[in-house]
């Protein structure tokens, strides 16, 4: 069922509510693809009613980013959801979110804002206040679903560790699934920006997956100095790549580690044919 308003969805929920139904929400932003389907799936399973959201969040893109072009396949993300088991795709528009006059105008706006030590870093040091977007459409639609589950992907580590200090620090009455990264099988992980790489810019965007793997093989061999990890991933990088960050920080707090343990992921950022990429891969 394909619903476009808050009214409509409250509606079904309540009746999901009284007839003591599970609830699983998967948030996107569209243009599913098998990364999204695996949490569609798990959420399936694992939940008796699921909810997907489709929405392109305008308040987490930052001035000069994709928002405009960011794809939008409204009609295939609806045949994905059906033929998965999906109960409800919510595809709001940014008024129905939002209200009229809205975005980016922050006077009348109530952010949910998350810990500076945990968006000061990463991707949260370029694209400042996309975290606050996340947190707050994120927040928005759990108030919407009030879902007993969510899922995410640690596709989007960082996003992940946030949402999760949220959902602890408000005492949010529901339990965040991390689903498992899903890759090509040569090792590119799936995301909705792959579509503005060319065959060229993909076989080049093979070399973030490649470096990560290959810093996971040294740390198993016993190498555990961040310094010599990262020297082992700069010879995967050539001209056609601009690495924005390749970090080592703890999967909890995003503290950076000197010496890699098993609480360890490896996060990186880099553009392709400037579209901006990211990767991470867990130590343990
Ligand atoms: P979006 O980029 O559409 O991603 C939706 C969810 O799918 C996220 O939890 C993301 O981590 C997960 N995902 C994407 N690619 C994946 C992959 N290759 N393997 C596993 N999971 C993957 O993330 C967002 O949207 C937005 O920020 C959102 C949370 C919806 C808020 O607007």
């Amino acid at each position: 069922m394909l619903l476009h308003s808050i009214i409509e969805v409250r509606e079904q929920i309540k009746e999901w509510k009284k007839q003591g139904l599970t609830i699983g929400l998967v948030p996107t932003m569209g243009a599913l693809h098998n990364g999204h389907k695996s949490l569609i799936e798990k959420s399936v399973e694992k939940c008796d009613k699921t909810v997907v959201s489709v929405f392109v969040n305008p308040i987490q893109f930052c001035p000069g980013e994709d928002l405009d072009k960011y794809p939008r396949t409204l009609d295939a993300d609806n045949e994905l959801c059906d033929k998965a088991g999906v109960d409800i795709v919510f595809a709001p528009t940014p008024k129905e979110m939002y209200g009229e006059g809205h975005i980016l105008s922050n006077d009348f706006l109530t952010y949910v804002v998350p810990p500076y030590f945990y968006t000061d870093k990463l991707c949260g040091k370029s694209r400042v206040g996309h975290f606050d977007g996340v947190c707050t459409v994120v927040n928005k639609l759990f108030n919407i679903v009030q879902p007993d589950y969510a899922f995410f992907g640690k596709k989007d580590m960082q996003q992940l560790i946030i949402l999760k200090k949220m959902v602890n620090d408000l005492n949010i009455p529901l339990e965040i699934i991390p689903c498992p990264i899903v890759r090509e099988d040569n090792g590119l992980a799936l995301s909705s920006r792959n579509k503005y790489l060319t065959e060229k810019g993909k076989e080049n965007a093979l070399a973030l997956s490649k470096l990560l793997f290959n810093i996971k093989v040294c740390y198993n061999k016993g190498i555990t100095d961040t310094s010599a990890l990262s020297e082992t991933a700069y010879s995967f990088l050539n001209e056609n790549h601009s690495l924005e960050y390749l970090e080592f920080r703890d999967k909890d707090t995003l503290e950076e580690k000197k010496i890699a343990d098993n609480n360890t992921v490896v996060f990186i950022a880099a553009r392709v044919e400037n579209v901006r990429l990211i990767d991470n891969i867990e130590l343990n």
